[in-house]
């Protein structure tokens, strides 16, 4: 390891004297060869503009070359797939996808439930519960059943925590209208339409700490709640739109903690990926070579973590080139790793060369899990993490649901102990017996999360009472 950092110290110092480090290497070696070598996904969105054909031939050939992962910018998004009710456009959804397939890149989808970028009608049933779960459940199921097998992951829900307090978003039309079972029922349904699709919750501020006054914290918390009940989440999405440390006088967040959550979502199985990354400077400060130095060492931080956390896989930037960059609107500029003129920044060079210089450690996990080469086989397709599995202790207990009676199987110790929490992870019913056959009437009917324990084993199972 030492090695390493000393040979990436000395590149980058030749960088610092104005060599261009990207000819420093094998003229075919792109960030996604060596992202496909390190098994990894480096990806980068396709901009709104590229959907329309307005952007310039260089920079599809730039995009297809350097990345292996792809999201649309806001194409995927619910005002974009239902602008009517009941009238889906997947048009430009199947044109990404199409690109995607024919240049052997995984797809990710953003974004299911999210309390922006909803179309006008949906508000028309602000205080409809009934009818909101009717709509979200509906567009769930008719997005995710379209590209069933081409959209890899799934943001399923974005940005469901307030940003100035640790709860949720009250605000959004979805919680208020629904209550925040909208977010366990978002996941539930993506999981039964489509059960090989990653699923994420993505928000930002989320290196910001994981103390329970901070986002994450918050969140983490939440995390272990779905987990418990057996909610089918398997990644959280750290969008990660930071500014440069040297202009923003509140910063607060930092690389080391996203790993400290990157680390603490490994106990729970669940994986971290950086989804949304820009680190912009201020609107109208003077930016110099200097400056985008060290946006490039704050890049490769970033990197860093997905590359040594085993349950890391994958860097999405929100954009290529600072020319098509939404970081205007957030006051902010020079984010991203391709300058005005498609050229890469010195932070594409100091991911390139983190990639080249990488060596993992001996018998990492995640290797296996992530593709290996994504040009040569279809990327788009689900990798070797199944869904949900890792969250159902091995047990040989069983149970089933019978009309108003629960029936647990193979407790080896002397009795079978019950909990029974509803979607939101409140305890409803808890009991314990020898018998294996427990009386379920005074439970109202619903969807219900069962947890039995019986000695060292122990299951957890969604079941329907009716
Ligand atoms: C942004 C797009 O980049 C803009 O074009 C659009 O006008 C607004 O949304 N978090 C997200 C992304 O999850 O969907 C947002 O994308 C950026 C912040």
């Amino acid at each position: 390891m030492k090695k390493t950092h000393a040979f990436a110290g000395l590149v980058l110092s030749t960088a610092l004297l104005g060599a261009g480090l990207a000819n420093a290497f094998a003229a075919d070696e792109t960030l996604r060869s060596l992202a496909d070598k390190n098994g990894i996904y480096i990806g980068a969105i396709l901009n709104s503009q590229w959907f329309s054909g307005g952007l310039p031939g260089n920079y599809e050939q730039i995009h297809k070359q350097q990345f292996n992962i792809v999201v649309a910018e806001n194409e995927m998004k619910f005002d974009a797939t239902e602008p009517q009710e009941g009238r889906f456009n997947y048009n430009n959804g199947d044109k990404m996808v199409k690109y995607a397939k024919q240049n052997g890149m995984r797809v990710r989808g953003h974004a299911l439930a999210w309390h922006s970028q909803v179309p006008g009608w949906v508000n028309n049933y602000k205080n409809d519960k009934k009818k909101l779960l009717a709509v979200l459940k509906n567009h769930i199921e008719k997005v995710v059943s379209h590209w069933k097998g081409q959209v890899a992951e799934w943001d399923v829900v974005n940005e469901a925590i307030s940003n100035n307090e640790p709860q949720w978003r009250t605000g959004s039309v979805w919680y208020q209208g629904i209550g925040p079972e909208f977010i366990d029922s978002a996941f539930v349904w993506t999981h039964a339409v489509d059960p090989d699709a990653e699923l994420c919750y993505n928000d930002y501020n989320l290196e910001q700490g994981i103390n329970p006054k901070a986002k994450a914290g918050f969140l983490l918390e939440q995390v272990k709640r779905w987990v418990a009940n057996g909610i089918p989440i398997h990644c959280v999405g750290s969008q990660t739109h930071v500014e440069d440390t040297t202009t923003d006088k509140h910063f607060i967040g930092s690389p080391d903690s996203l790993r400290s959550l990157a680390k603490e979502l490994a106990k729970l199985n669940v994986k971290l990926k950086i989804t949304e990354l820009d680190i912009g400077f201020k609107s109208g400060i003077n930016v110099s070579q200097r400056d985008l130095q060290r946006q490039g060492q704050t890049f490769r931080q970033y990197l860093d973590i997905i590359l040594e956390e085993p349950n890391a896989d994958t860097y999405l930037i929100w954009g290529v080139s600072d020319k098509w960059s939404w970081l205007g609107g957030l006051n902010r500029q020079k984010g991203l790793i391709y300058d005005d003129n498609l050229k890469p920044k010195p932070a594409f060079d100091s991911i390139l060369v983190r990639l080249q210089t990488y060596e993992p450690p001996k018998d990492t996990a995640k290797k296996d899990t992530v593709v290996q080469d994504s040009s040569k086989k279809d990327s788009t397709k689900k990798d070797t993490t199944d869904a949900i599995k890792p969250f159902i202790a091995p047990s040989s207990l069983s149970l089933h649901v019978a009309g108003r009676t629960l029936f647990v199987t193979g407790f080896t110790s002397k009795t079978a102990k019950v909990d029974i929490f509803d979607m939101q992870g409140r305890p409803v019913f808890s009991t314990e017996n020898n018998k294996g056959v427990f009386d379920l009437t005074t439970i109202a009917e619903g969807l219900y999360v069962v947890r039995v324990q019986s000695g060292f084993s122990n299951l957890t199972q969604k079941v329907s009472i009716k």
